[in-house]
């Protein structure tokens, strides 16, 4: 195991970089395959990959630009960096917003396209918050943040992240349809949008296959399925959520997420500390201070 840091592909807002770490000092049991269908910013596999802990995997998302930022630093990190160039040579404002429409003006399909990853990758990290926003006819809405940094392009984290994913399967496509390929012994890391407000649903999205309520019921249902068929299962949220998870298995915070691990994990919660998880070097102040 390393303690060099994960990379990072690109910002997101809800990054479960922390979550990862906090994973990896738990020494995890061997498992067979990684599954994540919620990927996100990929914080969790990076962090995972990163310790050394991870052999095969299948990584998947239901959005297509932010797959093609992992199948693009797959196949070519080197055009994805000289993209990345660009920007830190051109990044303003004028910039910024032709880059946004020029990513909307472009049908998000399963092409690979070095451009799009290296836009995408900008885009988010200059952009407010670096908060994803779709409008319901699948236009990204995104504004530049005020006094941010110049963009700088992290060359080192697409190469390493390239390196990381060398034999991963990554793939456009809904949860449900990803989580029919889990076995037993497999490991899946589960990080859905979390629901806020009134309607219940995903708020980072706004187009018409919103994540919502009825999504969680039957992610609620996989959970069960996939404990009982003997796969390890670790499942995010906003809070403590008993009603969502099987019996057996804990939670613990980390930062400001509820994590669940399922049964054949927790000797791990009690590895962590318990409940409330304290990084080790935390726990060693603690114990100096007795
Ligand atoms: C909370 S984010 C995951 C963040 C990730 N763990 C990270 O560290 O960056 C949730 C992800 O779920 C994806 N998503 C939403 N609905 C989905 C669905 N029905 N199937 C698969 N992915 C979905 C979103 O596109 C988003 O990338």
């Amino acid at each position: 195991m390393t303690s060099r840091r994960a990379p990072a592909l690109f910002n997101w807002a809800g990054s479960k970089a922390r979550v990862a770490k906090a994973l990896s000092g738990l020494e995890l049991p061997t498992f067979g395959t990684y599954h994540e269908p919620f990927l996100g910013s990929g914080a969790a596999f990076l962090g995972l990959a990163s310790a050394g802990l991870i052999s095969k995997s299948l990584l998947s998302d239901v959005n297509p630009r932010l797959v093609n930022v992992f199948r693009a630093t797959q196949t070519e990190p080197h055009e994805v960096v000289a993209g990345l160039r660009m920007h830190a040579l051109l990044d303003s404002d004028v910039h910024f917003s032709a880059v946004l429409g020029r990513l909307n003006s472009r049908l998000a399909d399963d092409t690979v396209d070095f451009q799009v990853a290296a836009d995408t990758i900008y885009l988010l990290s200059q952009s407010f918050h670096s908060t994803w926003y779709e409008t319901r006819d699948g236009q990204v809405s995104m504004s530049r943040r005020r006094g941010v940094e110049a963009f700088r392009a992290r060359h080192q984290d697409v190469v390493r992240s390239a390196a990381l994913l060398e034999g991963a399967i990554v793939q456009r496509c809904d949860f449900r349809h990803a989580l029919d390929r889990v076995g037993a012994g497999d490991l899946v890391f589960l990080d859905p949008p979390y629901l806020y407000g009134d309607d219940q649903v995903d708020q980072q999205s706004y187009n018409v296959d919103r994540f919502g309520v009825s999504e969680v019921r039957v992610l609620s249902a996989e959970m069960r399925r996939l404990v009982d068929l003997g796969a390890h299962v670790i499942f995010c949220w906003g809070e403590r959520a008993d009603a969502l998870v099987p019996d057996g298995g804990g939670w613990i915070e980390i930062g400001r997420d509820f994590v669940w691990l399922s049964e054949s994990l927790t000797p791990r919660i009690n590895a962590a500390g318990g409940r409330h998880y304290r990084p080790a070097a935390q726990q060693a102040v603690e114990g100096t201070a007795e």
